[in-house]
């Protein structure tokens, strides 16, 4: 059931975490599914909901830094940095684990993600939630296993349905793509998913750049080739080649779903066409609505125009390489 946030659903969603029960609430950057991350069996009701294969590990959502100590054994002085500039905010620190975390948390492993959101409601239902004895939130992106990330309460609904008993509705999402993870794991920092915290700002408070995904080892346990998927078979297209394959489409037949972002409808296109916002944040808040309204379509195909090649639009690029990634 999607609930506006108010103080008595706000107190009620924390009660129910603390009983073991899920509830899905929104952050800046896309909505969670939430569970009480010291109860182990509300953690797995969070993978079987999801379909998530249970050796992911799943971020811990916390009120503030000063717990960090009751999940972390050592916070490493870039981390700390890091905390004190984007908390609350859309950024995931990988820490080495305390040894009392569980295993459902960890998927097993010897780190745990933890993050401070700053969208007001999941910082009410957090405070609340601390305040009748809880440690922390464990929340993946509400959305089924593999599929496009929610960005409002009514995409939650979509996938869960009354599986979910409580679903807080903050509107949409300000970022619209999910933190950026850095992990402080091994010697030096590395970036484990691009997100809503530009590589550059955290390379500045570092004081060197991290390393990149991609690079050496670094990979999140889950970050598929293939995530964020549409069902419609989706692909990116230069602008120039959308046009041509416009061009050779004639009148009806192919039923064709377009997300453009600088190239304008040719008269003659016949099928769906949404122009998405030409700067980077408003085209990444808008991405994952975007991408589930073309789906809903049910088109033959889905054809994005390649968004531009800087920097500001490489979190975005690293999204629409999974959503549109083949076999
Ligand atoms: O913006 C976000 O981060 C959202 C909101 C709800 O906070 N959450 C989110 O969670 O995107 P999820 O589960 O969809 O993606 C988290 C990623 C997964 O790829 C997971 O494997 C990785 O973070 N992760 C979590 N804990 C980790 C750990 N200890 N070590 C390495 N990767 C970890
Ligand atoms: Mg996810």
């Amino acid at each position: 059931m999607i609930v506006s946030p108010t103080p008595e659903n706000v107190d009620r969603a924390a009660g129910m975490l603390r009983d073991g029960e899920l509830v899905s609430f929104p952050t800046e950057t896309v909505y969670g599914l939430g569970a009480d991350a010291r109860n182990p069996d509300a953690v797995r009701r969070v993978f079987a909901a999801k379909r998530r294969p249970a050796e992911h590990p799943v971020i811990v959502h916390i009120a503030d830094a000063s717990v960090l100590p009751r999940w972390a054994r050592s916070i490493p002085a870039g981390a700390k940095a890091l905390a004190a500039a984007f908390w609350p905010g859309p950024l995931t620190l990988i820490l080495p684990r305390a040894s009392d975390v569980n295993d459902t948390v960890t998927g097993g492993g010897d780190s745990v993600g933890l993050r401070v959101p700053g969208h007001p409601v999941a910082q009410a239902l957090l405070q609340r939630f601390f305040a009748l004895g809880g440690d922390g939130v464990a929340a993946p992106s509400a959305n089924r296993f593999g599929r496009i990330s929610a960005t409002t309460a009514q995409h939650v609904a979509e996938d869960f349905g009354e599986e979910i008993a409580l679903i807080l509705d903050g509107g949409a999402c300000s970022h619209g793509i999910e933190s950026t993870i850095v992990a402080f794991t091994d010697h030096e920092p590395a970036v484990l998913r691009l997100g809503a915290v530009p590589v550059e700002n955290i390379a500045a408070v570092l004081g060197s750049a991290p390393r990149l995904p991609g690079a050496g080892a670094a990979r999140a346990p889950g970050t598929h080739a293939s995530h964020y998927a549409p069902h419609t078979p989706a692909r990116l297209m230069a602008s120039s080649e959308i046009l041509r394959a416009v061009g050779r489409l004639g009148g009806p037949g192919a039923h064709i779903a377009v997300l453009a972002h600088s190239v304008a409808q040719p008269p003659t296109f016949e099928g769906a066409w949404f122009d998405a916002p030409a700067h980077n944040a408003a085209y990444a808040q808008e991405l994952y609505a975007n991408l589930r309204a073309l789906d809903a379509l049910a088109a033959d195909e889905i054809w994005i125009e390649t968004p531009p090649d800087g920097p500001e639009w490489s979190a975005v690029r690293d999204r629409l390489r999974r959503a549109t990634h083949r076999g």
